[in-house]
């Protein structure tokens, strides 16, 4: 496995395999505190493609609140496990400074979906990520790149994105791994607390599920006791973003 902390190195590996028209590349991009989510778009990418790059970067452009990004869990020893483990045959994973040489002065920003949902509480966030995400595709030049459709609405925006710019990366939503009690996997569940993980947290799926409507699922949620950024309808789908002392937490379900 190898590791590459540079875009130009990372450049330079993509162009010594880009001629040959065998290898195509598959692509997970990450903010690492990687879990069994992570692997199941490990495994698919690894299924589909020659070889398979992964990224592990905390991308500082989107978190709206610096306490939230200052928390996020870091676990880099057991994300290169992980990524061994899985058979991963480069690891990139770059400095902001040279991510972000220019300072964050270019940025992307999409200006329909991207301000509904979690975009309505996180000003910014959906800049940052398409921002970052159009950077990774660049350096990495993937042929297909994998999302978890926990996080339904990014999905959505980077496939717009890359469609609407003629990427060539095809985007492969990926179906949401839960743990047994129903909660999505998240990184940031490692945050909670044992019985908030184990009983309270998956009360979130259990009431998107059991509930005729959005409005009866935040009544629900908020009687469990947790903050709610919102439940809503959308697209066919229900989307929820809770708080659990603060802990923020997303999910959805197709309707
Ligand atoms: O879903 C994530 O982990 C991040 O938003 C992503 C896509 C890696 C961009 O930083």
């Amino acid at each position: 496995m190898k590791l590459i902390q540079t875009p130009h190195e990372m450049k330079i590996w993509r162009n010594s395999v880009k001629d040959d028209v065998k290898y195509s590349v598959g692509f997970v991009p990450t903010m690492g505190a990687l879990h069994a989510g992570h692997e199941e778009l490990l495994k698919k990418s690894k299924a589909e493609n020659k070889i398979s790059v992964l990224s592990i970067f905390v991308n500082p452009t989107q978190f709206n609140d610096p306490t939230d990004f200052e928390k996020y869990p870091v676990t880099w020893d057991a994300d290169l496990k992980i990524a061994q483990i899985n058979n991963v045959d480069v690891v990139f994973a770059p400095t902001k400074e040279l991510l972000y040489l220019d300072g964050y002065k270019f940025k992307l920003i999409e200006n329909d979906f991207s301000r509904y949902l979690c975009g309505k509480d996180r000003p910014g966030h959906f800049d940052g990520v398409l921002t970052v995400v159009m950077k990774l595709f660049h350096v990495i030049q993937p042929n297909k790149a994998y999302f978890g459709e926990k996080d339904y609405q990014q999905f959505q925006l980077i496939k717009g994105m890359a469609e609407a710019f003629f990427m060539n990366v095809n985007v492969v939503p990926v179906p949401t791994v839960r743990e047994k009690t129903g909660l999505a996997m998240s990184s940031r569940n490692l945050r909670l607390s044992e019985k908030n993980r184990s009983e309270v947290a998956p009360l979130i799926y259990k009431r998107i599920t059991e509930s005729k409507t959005a409005q009866e699922a935040l009544e629900k949620l908020q009687m469990d006791g947790f903050k709610i950024d919102y439940v809503e309808d959308r697209n066919q789908r229900r989307f929820v973003a809770v708080q659990l002392n603060d802990v923020r937490l997303i999910d959805n379900v197709a309707l």
